[in-house]
């Protein structure tokens, strides 16, 4: 409707917007003063010059009535005609037809001196506005003959409201020079706080202080209360993960060693076996759970090739025995990105070890969406997960249909959700649908790196002020004010 096409031509920035809000009603009050007062002024100085103009070829009228020839009409009027400067020609030398009216069409304030001369003066025969700018021509009627009267135009015009259409624009214009540069200070608080939003929202933590207006400030305070509370919890929950699992290890550990030791004391073999296999499946238990502990916890960006990655990750799956094959990458995927490798590569892994234990073949693929983001794909010939379980299958320790998978090994249940938390820390996600191509699964881990510079850059030296958000290592989490 007409608010949806007036929503098309508004600007979507909060810069733009505010800049309109600011400018329309003063730029529209601008208008229709100038126009309304203008015109009025224009039109009554016009109207009274023109009746001083009426008087004076009045009494120029009456002194000629006053003669019987033109020549003395001429002569008894010398001095009225010089004091009233006017230009008479007695008679006139090309008199025109009666009632004859030129004037230009853009000659506004003429229609009001045509109007009242003609009002005023009953002698008027015509009258030329158009012949020169500078000068009015009248004829008049007389007992001596038609009378042609020049005189100057500003005598019945004002001189034009230019200055003031001058002193207007260039206040305007410096006033809202002064206003934008005004809007700029309290707008920037707000670009400060969303930019500091949306690096928070892929994982990055960078220096932000509430500034502003009062509810800016507000706004700003309340999100890094949030941000705190978030790190907290992150922190506590990574910490909580590790040092379970850190702390499982050693009388795992300990359990291995002593089934190792067990066949000299004559227990039966398969039973053992069964116990390694055990022991076995649990550290690979609880290193799947560190992994998922550390997913946040990584090394910083670095420029890297994602086809090389991908080729990296599948090569790592052939020689673990897998069916997979690899995509010729487009051209534009070599280009280097600002990637965690090894977390990103973790995320693959788990993608396509799911393909190979569920499916059986694989087929990795890249591409590039757009300027910045990235997808990497993975495809399989499996029985694929139903659209109402895909949420459900990311979740952690999530494990669908496990009678469908028995013969499959056991996982923990992580592998979807680790490669959730690492596309989320890069801006991205992790989506689910089925493989048009193999019939399968096909998860795309869609990554959107940071296009900014310092997202390149974060955790260089050089760049100490902005960090990662907590992971493994046990760090405080600072106090915000
Ligand atoms: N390619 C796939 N095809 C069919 N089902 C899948 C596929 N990938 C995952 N699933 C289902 O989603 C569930 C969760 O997968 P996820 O990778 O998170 O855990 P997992 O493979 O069971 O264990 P882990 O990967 O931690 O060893 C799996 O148990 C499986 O039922
Ligand atoms: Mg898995």
């Amino acid at each position: 409707m007409f608010f949806a096409w007036l929503k098309r031509y508004v600007p979507g920035g909060l810069y733009g917007r505010a800049a309109l809000i600011l400018l329309l009603p003063i730029v529209a009050l601008q208008v229709v003063v100038s126009i309304v007062f203008i015109q009025r002024h224009f039109e009554d100085v016009t109207r009274q010059m023109s009746r001083s103009v009426v008087l004076d070829l009045g009494h120029l009228l009456n002194e000629v009535h006053e003669t019987n020839s033109p020549a003395e009409a001429l002569a008894h009027t010398r001095d009225l005609r010089r004091d009233l400067e006017l230009d008479v020609t007695l008679p006139a030398a090309d008199p025109a037809p009666r009632g004859t009216v030129r004037r230009l069409f853009y000659d506004v304030s003429g229609r009001t001196v045509v109007a009242t001369l003609a009002d005023d003066i009953p002698e008027l025969r015509a009258i030329d506005l158009a012949r020169s700018s500078r000068d009015v021509t009248v004829q008049l009627e007389t007992d001596l003959g038609p009378m042609e009267v020049v005189f100057s135009r500003r005598l019945v015009t004002a001189s034009n409201p230019h200055q003031f259409l001058v002193i207007m624009g260039v206040f305007g214009v410096l006033m809202t020079a002064v206003a934008f540069v005004y809007l700029r200070n309290q707008l920037r608080p707000i670009t400060r706080l969303a930019a500091a939003a949306e690096a928070f929202g892929q994982g990055r933590v960078v220096p932000y202080r509430p500034a502003g207006a009062r509810e800016v400030r507000a706004a700003g305070a309340a999100f890094l209360d949030m941000r705190a509370r978030i790190e907290r919890q992150i922190e506590q929950r990574t910490r909580m993960l590790s040092g379970i699992s850190h702390d499982l290890r050693t009388p795992l550990t300990r359990l291995r060693l002593g089934l190792s030791m067990l066949p000299e004391s004559g227990a039966s073999s398969p039973d053992i076996a069964e116990m390694e296999r055990d022991v076995a499946e649990m550290e690979a238990l609880i290193d799947a759970f560190l992994q998922f502990a550390r997913a946040e916890a990584e090394s910083p960006p670095v420029p890297t090739d994602p086809a090389e990655l991908a080729a990296r990750a599948v090569e790592k799956a052939r020689r673990g025995g897998g069916d997979v094959r690899l995509a010729a990458p487009p051209d534009d995927a070599r280009a280097p990105v600002a990637l965690r490798a090894l977390a990103v590569e973790r995320a693959l892994d788990n993608l396509i070890g799911n393909a190979v234990r569920y499916g059986g073949r694989a087929e990795v693929s890249v591409a590039r969406l757009g300027e910045t983001a990235l997808r990497f794909s993975v495809e399989d010939d499996g029985p694929g997960i139903p659209p109402d379980r895909r949420d459900e299958a990311m979740r952690p320790f999530a494990r669908l249909d496990l009678a469908r998978n028995q013969d499959r090994g056991t996982g923990v249940g992580l592998g979807l959700a680790i490669a959730q938390e690492i596309a989320r820390a890069h801006g991205g996600r992790l989506e689910l649908s089925q493989s048009a191509r193999l019939g399968g699964l096909r998860a795309d881990l869609v990554l959107v790196p940071s296009s900014r510079p310092s997202g390149a850059g974060d955790g260089e030296a050089g760049a100490p002020a902005e960090r990662r958000i907590a992971g493994g290592e046990r760090r405080p989490v600072p106090r915000h004010p």
